[in-house]
């Protein structure tokens, strides 16, 4: 169900097990660095976006001399802080990747947004250049905990964000981030029932977690803050789950809940463990070419990346194939977040090899993991239990 008055059609994301072939585009920019954040963002005071509009279509064309002509299921712009590139450069890097590749009409293409009011200025420009999803990085509905955040947005500006976005985009998703410093279940319920009732269609609610090398990390360690413990954190995150389905949103990935059929198919081509192309820096893909799967990255940083590929034409860092063992494991690292869990038949024929029976019997004894039939083919699922553990849960699975 769109979430919003427009009604351009947007094309549902793939069934399960349809992995696609997403294009992501990484913006490294952001007005000021966030003291929970770790993503490869920058601050500076000019970028030259036709210099950079240019580079980025550049980095396209190389990958299509890798990937022949192929049919794009999503493009996601990331960040980094994409709703500060303006929308001329938007522009020309989709129309790059509609001239290099075949876009059906519809295919979802998302833009990351930080939801200031200088950056809603932008909205109308990226629904021309094409964008039929926007992401808006709303974090909190409460001023004082955006202040915490570090965050240079009120709520009520997030608020006239999400209305202008509603009006503007077929589709929305907001980011809230929760389990913060003495939150309770209460005054989380209450901010998620208010989040909820500016009807997104899509939510990715984040427990906060603290990342090395972020300021967040260093007030942490003097005990500036605390955190939820995991026993609140874990009633936080079912609590999470009740109110969403309360409005019809699924808990379809580990932070991830959508109205059926809104799901993120960007998203979705990761979890399924699909090809990408991936350019800007720092930016990650995975291709399959020749019959190989390929892991490529970026140059991480934003004018050394720049200067390689205006001299050289490629930024890449690395450039690595992945071993038919590497890929199994990968598949389950991305497919046990989704609700709808990994293939046992695409795995078996990934790696040539079964995953230990006795081993999938004792985790399936511990709640961990099921297994579900689906037509033809066995599911491994982590269960919601599973999930929540899934990093001690892999090193079990996959020892
Ligand atoms: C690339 S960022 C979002 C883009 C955009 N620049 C913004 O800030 O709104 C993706 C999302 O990850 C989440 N995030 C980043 N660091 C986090 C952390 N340490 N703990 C929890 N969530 C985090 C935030 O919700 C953020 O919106
Ligand atoms: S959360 Fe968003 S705005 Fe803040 S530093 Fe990270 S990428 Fe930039």
């Amino acid at each position: 169900m769109p979430a919003s008055r427009a009604d351009n059609k947007v094309v549902e994301a793939g069934s399960a097990g349809e992995p696609g072939f997403g294009i992501y585009v990484h913006w490294p920019f952001c007005q000021s660095k966030c003291p929970y954040c770790d993503f490869n963002s920058h601050v500076v005071a000019h970028v030259d976006q036709s210099r950079w509009a240019r580079a980025l279509a550049g980095e396209l064309a190389r990958y299509r001399a890798l990937t022949g002509p192929r049919e794009v299921t999503s493009i996601f712009f990331g960040g980094g802080t994409p709703s500060l590139m303006t929308p001329d450069t938007v522009g020309a890097v989709m129309e790059a990747i509609a001239r290099l590749w075949h876009v059906p009409d519809g295919v979802e293409a998302t833009l990351e947004a930080n939801p200031t009011s200088v950056e809603a200025e932008h909205f109308l420009g990226y629904r021309a250049a094409g964008i039929n999803r926007l992401s808006l990085g709303v974090q909190s509905l409460d001023d004082e905990q955006l202040k915490f955040l570090g965050r240079l947005h009120s709520a009520r500006e997030a608020m006239a964000a999400i209305a202008l976005a509603r009006e503007t985009f077929p589709r929305l998703s907001f980011d809230l981030i929760y389990a913060r410093p003495c939150q309770t279940p209460e005054s989380w319920a209450a901010e998620l029932r208010e989040a909820l009732s500016h009807a997104a269609d899509h939510l990715s609610l984040y427990q906060l977690t603290i990342e090395e090398g972020t300021a967040f990390e260093r007030l942490y360690e003097k005990g500036a803050f605390r955190l939820p413990d995991e026993d609140s954190a874990a009633a936080l995150y079912a609590l999470t789950a009740d109110i969403c389905a309360e409005k019809g949103l699924k808990a379809y990935e580990v932070s991830n809940y959508a109205i059926p059929g809104a799901e993120c198919a960007h998203n979705l081509v990761y979890w399924r463990y699909g090809d990408y192309v991936g350019v800007g820096p720092g930016a990650h893909g995975r291709l399959t070419v020749g019959g190989n799967r390929i892991a490529t990255t970026a140059r991480r940083m934003p004018g050394d990346w720049l200067e390689a590929v205006e001299a050289t034409g490629d930024g890449t860092q690395t450039a690595e194939e992945v071993s038919p063992a590497e890929q199994g494991d990968e598949m389950m690292l991305m497919g046990l977040r989704l609700e709808e869990g990994v293939s046992l038949a695409r795995y078996e024929a990934l790696t040539g090899r079964a995953l230990p029976e006795e081993r999938l019997a004792r985790l399936g004894e511990q709640g961990l993991i099921a297994r579900a039939q689906r037509g033809n083919d066995t599911r491994l699922i982590a269960t919601s239990q599973g999930r929540m553990v899934l990093n001690a849960l892999l090193g079990e699975l996959l020892a």
